[in-house]
Order: C-alpha cells, then sequence, then structure tokens
C-alpha cells in the first residue's frame, strides 16, 4: 500500500472542434458506419485541424490552474503522457510550462502510449513523495491523427485527438492512490508500433526503412489486452485490500468498446460499473482515461470517497492501473 500523500484538486479536458462522423470516413476509404460500430462502438472522433497537441494540452492545464485556483509559481512539476508530441524535442509537458509560465515546474513526458496516463500519475505519486506541498500536473494529450495512414482502413477508423488531466497536491492528508500495478512487455512491442522516422546521413548504407504510421497487429493487441487488463486489475484492487466490487467505476481505456466487454465479463463484473465514452471519441491513447474520468465528474457521478480503478493497456506493450479513493 502506498502511503504518498496526493490529492486531486481539479479535473478537466480539450476536445478539438472538428467531428468526424464514420460516414465522412466512408467518403475516403472502403469502409462503413455499420462495420465502425460493430466491431468497435465508435460513432464519430475528434480530429484536431486548428488544434495541436501542444495547445490542447495548455488549454488543460489553463483550466486546471483556474478550476484549483492556485498560482502557477508553486506548480512544481507537469508530466505530459503522449505518443504524439508536435516535437520530438521540447517535449510537450516543456511548451506547457513555457506557456503557462510555470516557472518553477519541472516538465517532461511519459511515453508509454496508451497506458500512459496510468503511468504519469504513478510517476508523479512517487515525485510528490518527497515533495511535502508539492503541486503537480499530469495530463494525457494525444494528436493520433498525425500518426494515422487515411489508406489503412484497419487503423484509421479507430483513432481520435483530445487532451485532459489532473492538478495533484501533497497537502499531507493520506494519498488518494491506494495501489497501482503497472507491466511491461517489451518484447511483443513490435504489434504495435508508429512514428518510426529511420534519417538519413552522410556515413553508409542505411538499411532502415521510414515507418511514420501507426501499424497494428489487432488480434494480437485484442489478445494481449483482454488477458493483460484484468490481470493488472485483479491485482491492483487485491494490493489495495479491496474486493473488485468496492470499485464504482472501471476507467478503462477506450480502444474498442467489445474489449471493454470482455474485461468486465472475465471479471464477472456488470457493464454498469465500466463507463464507456468511446462511441463519441474513439481511441485517443493515453488522453483516453482522464477524458472519461472528466465527464464522470462533470455529469456529477462521482463522489469523495468512491474508489475508481484507471486501466491503460496499449503500445509498448504496456498495462497498468491505479486504484484511486476519489
Ligand atoms: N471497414 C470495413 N472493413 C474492414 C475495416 C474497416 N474499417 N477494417 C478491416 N476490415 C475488414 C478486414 O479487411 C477483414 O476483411 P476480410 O475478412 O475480408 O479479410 C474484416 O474486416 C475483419 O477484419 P479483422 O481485423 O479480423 O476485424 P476484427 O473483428 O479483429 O476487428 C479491430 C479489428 C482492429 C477492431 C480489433 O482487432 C481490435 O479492436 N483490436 C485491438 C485494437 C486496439 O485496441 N488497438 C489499440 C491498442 S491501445
Amino acid at each position: 500500500m502506498i502511503m504518498n500523500s496526493f490529492r486531486i484538486k481539479a479535473i478537466a479536458k480539450s476536445i478539438p472542434q472538428k467531428v468526424v462522423t464514420n460516414d465522412d470516413l466512408t467518403k475516403i476509404m472502403d469502409t462503413s458506419d455499420e462495420w465502425i460500430k460493430r466491431r468497435t462502438g465508435i460513432t464519430q472522433r475528434h480530429i484536431a485541424t486548428r488544434e495541436t497537441n501542444t495547445s490542447m494540452c495548455i488549454d488543460v492545464a489553463k483550466q486546471l490552474v483556474e478550476k484549483a485556483g492556485i498560482d502557477v509559481d508553486t506548480i512544481n512539476f507537469i508530466i505530459v503522457a503522449t505518443m504524439s508530441g508536435d516535437y520530438q524535442t521540447p517535449s510537450t509537458a516543456a511548451s506547457v510550462q513555457g506557456a503557462i509560465h510555470a516557472d518553477h515546474a519541472v516538465a517532461f513526458d511519459v511515453d508509454a502510449a496508451c497506458s500512459g496516463f496510468v503511468y504519469g500519475t504513478s510517476v508523479m505519486n512517487s515525485l510528490l513523495a518527497g515533495k511535502p506541498n508539492g503541486i503537480g500536473i499530469v495530463i494525457g494529450g494525444e494528436k493520433l491523427s498525425r500518426l494515422i495512414n487515411w489508406q489503412d482502413r484497419g487503423t484509421a477508423v479507430l483513432f481520435g485527438d483530445g487532451a485532459a488531466g489532473i492538478l495533484v497536491q501533497n497537502d499531507g492528508s493520506t494519498s488518494q492512490v491506494v495501489s497501482e500495478n503497472l507491466s511491461t512487455y517489451g518484447a511483443d512491442g513490435m504489434c504495435l508500433t508508429a512514428g518510426h522516422h529511420a534519417g538519413q546521413n552522410p556515413f553508409g548504407e542505411n538499411q532502415e526503412q521510414d515507418d511514420p504510421y501507426i501499424k497494428m497487429d489487432g488480434h494480437a493487441v485484442y489478445n494481449f489486452a483482454t488477458k493483460r487488463a484484468p490481470e493488472s486489475i485483479e491485482q491492483a484492487v487485491a494490493d489495495a485490500g479491496l474486493q473488485l466490487n468496492d470499485i464504482k467505476y472501471f476507467i478503462m481505456h477506450q480502444a474498442n468498446e467489445r474489449i471493454v466487454k470482455r474485461v468486465a465479463k472475465k471479471l464477472g463484473l456488470s457493464m454498469d460499473k465500466f463507463p464507456v465514452n468511446i462511441d463519441k471519441y474513439g481511441n485517443t491513447a493515453a488522453a483516453s482515461e482522464p477524458i472519461l474520468f472528466t465527464e464522470l465528474e462533470e455529469q456529477g457521478l462521482l463522489q469523495r470517497g468512491d474508489y475508481l480503478a484507471l486501466t491503460g493497456f496499449g503500445g509498448g506493450l504496456t498495462v497498468g492501473t491505479v486504484i484511486i479513493k476519489y
């Protein structure tokens, strides 16, 4: 049991304006609303046209500061979880730090693909443990549309853009993170890849090819997710000294509604405990759990003291769960 102090003070999201429906996609590729809905649960996704990954993350950070009513000078750490930063360097987190003038904050990105927000939350929990009164921001932000091959209907229909995050403080009270369980399966990593830039140099033959777009063995990822996510959840719940039924909501990464249903079934739980919003956003990788978390909060469905399980899984391959006492 982790006893660091970690209290959520604010939660916020930023979603691109442009909505792209399944029907819109049928105009540019051989697909159908019926296929996409039946196989994934997705009806539409938001695609960043005017927004960048950085601008969405800055918007989230500004909302968090405003909602928490804190002075930006008091922020110690900013973490952005992303696999689609606008630049390799500067990190998205550094750009956020500069834009909001959080001059005393140390800022860096965490890349654990769709597990990024859970990994980032775990890192923030450890950082704050050594920082009495410390304040941190964790944002999951993605502009996955820039990694999509719009000729590949097997992946193009699945993803969307967006950002969301939390502002947390070590205020000396009991930590809201009651347990965590993270695992990495790097040997299986090549079944989900994106953003390979081999580059050229004048010093020898380069055998590698650029491979910028998301490429995925969908069946392998599906099997991974439906095996490892339930394992991670069960272990994290047990480590928290809880039973599965003690968890009010399982805020799972929204990759495919079928995956969420399969995980619920494997755990012997009703779908009432597994909120779903993939229909509106598609798979937004590291942004998906905090977007769903924010929506539950906005809808007034969360009460202080509720146990929540946040679970991510995906590229790496990675999986992770944090149990939060809200
Ligand atoms: N529209 C219409 N048909 C499509 C299509 C699309 N967008 N994409 C694929 N198809 C076709 C395939 O070509 C295939 O046709 P065939 O039978 O003639 O060969 C058929 O649909 C079935 O494809 P398949 O890949 O077997 O479908 P599936 O039921 O496994 O669903 C995924 C595919 C990607 C939705 C599913 O594997 C999945 O969700 N995997 C996990 C992905 C994931 O979570 N990734 C992110 C990790 S964080």
